[in-house]
């Protein structure tokens, strides 16, 4: 069951979002809205760049780009689920939930319970390991264990590692002589129940070294336990569960944020022992996956500490590939991220241990751009080859495809061209083909969906999520915002046409749907940003109409802005097609090259009327 539209306005409407935030960060009038520190406690800054629109009930932060509606910040704020921040606002402003809603509040409540009783199942199963690693002798085969591997007490006790004892139901037990629901133990992978004929639980982990994973928050949200020595499964991890996604997850990183953000860098490394040996060998701002792939959460998660992230995965084929694998999504997320393969078969961990942590440090110093070490690698024994060049191209057209920063996708190619020994544009030509002949299902790094989930935020089935990634003219991307910033500038781009013009099939969706709500809804213009934010997949686009430099515009201005932006847009559409009759006339009759010439000439006639008879600067909008 869902909220039904007019309660949620109801509570958005009782809510104002300007005190909401005021009660964690300090909020100064400047102009048309309020600003004020980043209240996001990942986001430290010492220059106010969070701002909030009072009018139009939206925030949104320059500095780390999170932005959204009062449902979106109550959620991001305060760590809860969407049902549980509408549950929680209509409480503060005194809304009874109404009676047929009230089943989904207590499933809320139900769930915000379970939850908890997870955590603190975790939390004693993580003191049990503890106190069984104090309590074995120093000859218990953990112990020499853990002296093989050089991990000291330090290491020990800051990860808080632990021991699962070499015993069938030791934690079980302890578990059901506290009343612990033993069937939240189960979801947690602790402990099952014994299959028929026998009766109660089972423990899960025996006889391992047992690495707690803890939340950014530090609470402990699962675990990974190593056989001591050889065997199958080396590692035994907790499954999936309401506290645990593995893809989401880092293994230290509420450890290591602090020393991440401090030195601005992040390192990869596969595993958990990699991480400890790195950390205790004094290289602190490192994370670790699961064991899983690198995800677009990951990278996101990443992000939001650091965008120098240096990747270093072991030197074997799995390393190479995994490396590889992360590279366009890594880009794709906007961090810069560079590389180091390490010499084979080792692993971090190995090279701390034989050649010490300053030898990493230099080669971490010296790490190059992930982009060209994996090029590099992929250019190894490489011919020269026209066959050879075209896969390449192939292969690296949706990796460039994801890098959203237009400047840095131009060096990519121009590293590319270099190695194959063609020029920029010709590869740029050939990328544009190799991307035209295999688009679909390219663009996954890009799906980023951070939609505001809110009710206008799980938009109706039939209302797809708009995608903003690849590059973005500015010209259009304006043009969208001053759209958004007042009904004056909307009608002056409406009555422009320039829409039909645009070369991003997103800001063109975009500026279409919002043209297309405020002609059915115009006297709520203030509430359509909030709309389209939510169905967008990269909401931080719609928002920069909150920047200064715009807000400060007069109707002059704005004026002179938007015909400029829509001279642009229009000689930008001219050129592309120009273009594209240029090329397809390689070749062909001179009487068809004059007939395609002369279509060129009257677009540019038509743009040159165009632009005198709609240029607002001639007068024809007034006021
Ligand atoms: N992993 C896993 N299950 C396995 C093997 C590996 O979950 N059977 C995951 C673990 O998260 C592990 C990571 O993949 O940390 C990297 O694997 P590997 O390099 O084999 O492990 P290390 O952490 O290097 O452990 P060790 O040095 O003890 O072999
Ligand atoms: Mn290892």
């Amino acid at each position: 069951m869902r909220f039904s539209q007019d309660f949620l306005d109801k509570v958005r409407d009782a809510n104002n979002l300007v005190d909401v935030i005021s009660r964690y960060t300090q909020l100064n009038r400047a102009g048309g809205r309020y600003v004020g520190l980043c209240p996001f406690p990942d986001h430290r800054e010492k220059t106010p760049s969070f701002s909030v629109s009072d009018t139009q009930q939206l925030y949104y932060c320059f500095g780390c780009k999170k932005g959204g509606n009062i449902f979106k910040f109550v959620e991001a704020m305060m760590g809860l689920s969407f049902p549980e921040a509408v549950d929680w606002l209509a409480r503060q402003a005194g809304i009874p939930i109404p009676q047929e809603m009230y089943q989904r509040s207590e499933a809320v409540v139900a769930h915000a319970q379970e939850r908890k009783a997870m955590a603190e199942i975790n939390e004693f199963a993580i003191q049990f390991f503890e106190s069984e690693l104090r309590q074995s002798g120093p000859s218990a085969p953990v112990k020499e264990y853990l002296k093989k591997r050089g991990l000291n007490d330090e290491t020990i006790k800051t990860f808080r590692l632990g021991y699962s004892p070499n015993d069938w139901e030791k934690l079980s037990s302890l578990l059901k002589a506290r009343r612990a629901p033993l069937n939240l133990a189960e979801k947690l992978g602790l402990i099952r129940a014994r299959s028929q004929g026998g009766n109660g639980y089972f423990d899960l982990f025996r006889h391992r070294l047992m690495f707690p994973i803890f939340s950014l928050e530090g609470s402990g949200i699962g675990f990974g336990g190593r056989v001591l020595g050889e065997g199958e499964p080396k590692y035994l991890n907790s499954p999936e569960s309401p506290l645990f996604h593995k893809g989401q997850v880092f293994y230290g990183l509420s450890e290591t944020a602090k020393f991440i953000r401090a030195q601005d860098q992040a390192i990869v490394v596969e595993g958990y022992m990699d991480l400890l040996a790195l950390y205790q060998a004094g290289i602190k701002n490192v994370v670790a996956p699961l064991g899983t792939a690198l995800t677009e959460d990951h990278a996101k998660l990443l992000k939001r500490f650091t965008k120098n992230v240096i990747v270093l995965f072991d030197g074997d084929q799995a390393g190479r590939d995994a490396a590889e694998r992360s590279l366009p999504i890594l880009l794709g997320a906007g961090v810069l991220p560079r590389g180091f393969t390490l010499p084979d078969k080792m692993d971090p961990d190995d090279f701390v241990r034989t050649q010490g942590a300053e030898a990493l440090k230099g080669k971490l110093a010296e790490a190059p751009e992930l982009f060209v070490l994996i090029l590099d690698q992929d250019v190894k024994g490489y011919r020269g080859t026209s066959a050879e060049k075209v896969t390449l191209i192939d292969k690296m057209a949706p990796v460039l495809a994801t890098v959203p920063d237009s400047r840095l996708r131009d060096l990519y190619v121009d590293e590319v061209a270099s190695r194959l020994g063609v020029t920029g544009e010709w590869l740029k030509e050939a990328l544009a083909q190799s991307r035209g002949s295999q688009r679909p299902g390219l663009r996954t790094a890009n799906k980023a969906v951070e939609a505001v989930p809110t009710m206008e935020s799980t938009p109706p089935p039939e209302v797809s999520i708009i995608k903003l990634g690849g590059k973005r003219p500015k010209a259009e991307e304006l043009l969208v915002n001053l759209a958004l910033m007042k009904p004056d500038y909307m009608r002056l781009i409406v009555d422009l046409g320039v829409v039909q013009f645009f070369a991003h099939a997103g800001l063109r969706e975009v500026l279409q749907r919002a043209i297309l709500i405020h002609g059915q809804m115009p006297n709520e213009f203030d509430k359509l940003t909030a709309l389209l934010v939510s169905q967008v997949d990269l909401s931080e686009v719609l928002f920069l109409h909150l920047e200064n430099h715009l807000e400060n515009l007069n109707l002059e201005g704005a004026q002179k802005l938007i015909a400029d932006c829509n001279r642009k847009v229009q000689d930008a559409f001219l050129k592309s097609q120009s273009r594209q009759i240029t090329t397809t006339l390689r070749g062909r009759p001179a009487a068809e090259q004059l007939e395609k010439l002369e279509q060129i000439m009257n677009m540019h006639r038509q743009r040159r009327d165009r632009g005198s008879e709609r240029d607002p600067n001639s007068g024809a909008f007034g006021s």
